[in-house]
């Protein structure tokens, strides 16, 4: 069975070629979904764990929530085709650094850049990329902490390196940018500038209450 280019993927899983390819790969392509499955777990773990010391510590919780998602298989074949590579699994693991997501939703800034200091710290974490909108938010106002790490997986018979994208992000950060995802992110219109400065504007707002919740917490000592 060859292998789906760019020129024979219409983007609709109905596409005859797209079937055929999901019966001859769908086999190995569940097995690697599996593998970000068992990453993803992993990472959220290391997250917990991380959250349970902190409050054995300092008698209060770093992590307000986190959230988990594997990438759909449309969505992994829509960006393929996106960025014109061909449609193997290689292709999938080589260049797609976002197929398992973990989101971590913190209280405090500070508990951001300290959750992302102690994972990095751990020595079977590798950063490959890290993205801090944070401290230069992106130009729209969306801001959280974007890293991209490999860790292992172990198998009954190898260890397995796995990609995983981790986003932090305050719970102020996370309402900004959930609603601004819905009203807007990826779709194929685009915002008035009068609708991008109001949401820059919300931005703005949420940094603000970041800033001021931030500066009662070290007032305090907590
Ligand atoms: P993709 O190819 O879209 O996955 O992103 P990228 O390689 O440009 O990476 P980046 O780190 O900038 O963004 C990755 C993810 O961050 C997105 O899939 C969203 O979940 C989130 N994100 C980035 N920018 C925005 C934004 O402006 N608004 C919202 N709501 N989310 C964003
Ligand atoms: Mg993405």
């Amino acid at each position: 069975m060859p292998e789906l280019n760019k020129n024979n993927y219409s983007g609709y899983l109905q596409n005859a070629d797209t079937f055929e390819w999901m019966k001859s790969r769908g086999a190995e392509m569940r097995r690697l979904m599996t593998y970000y499955k068992c990453a993803m777990l992993e990472v959220e773990t290391k997250f917990k764990v991380l959250d349970a010391e902190y409050s054995l510590q300092h008698d209060r919780n770093p992590i307000n929530s986190i959230k988990t998602r594997l990438k759909q298989f449309s969505s992994i074949m829509e960006k393929l085709e996106r960025n014109h590579l061909p449609f193997t699994l290689s292709a999938i693991e080589e260049n797609l650094n976002d197929i398992a997501g973990v989101r971590v939703i913190c209280s405090f800034i500070e508990d951001v850049y300290t959750l992302a200091d102690a994972l990095l710290n751990q020595d079977d974490v590798q950063l490959i990329e890290k993205k801090d909108y944070i401290k230069k938010p992106k130009e729209n106002g969306y801001r959280s902490l974007h890293l991209i790490i490999a860790i292992p997986i172990f198998l009954e018979n190898e260890k397995r390196m796995m990609k995983v994208e981790i986003q932090l992000r305050t719970i102020a950060m996370d309402c900004w940018a959930s609603l601004e995802h819905q009203l807007h992110y990826k779709k194929d219109y685009e915002f008035d500038s009068e609708s991008m400065e109001k949401l820059y504007e919300c931005a703005q707002l949420s940094t603000k209450l970041d800033t001021i919740m931030d500066e009662l917490r070290k007032k305090n000592n907590i």
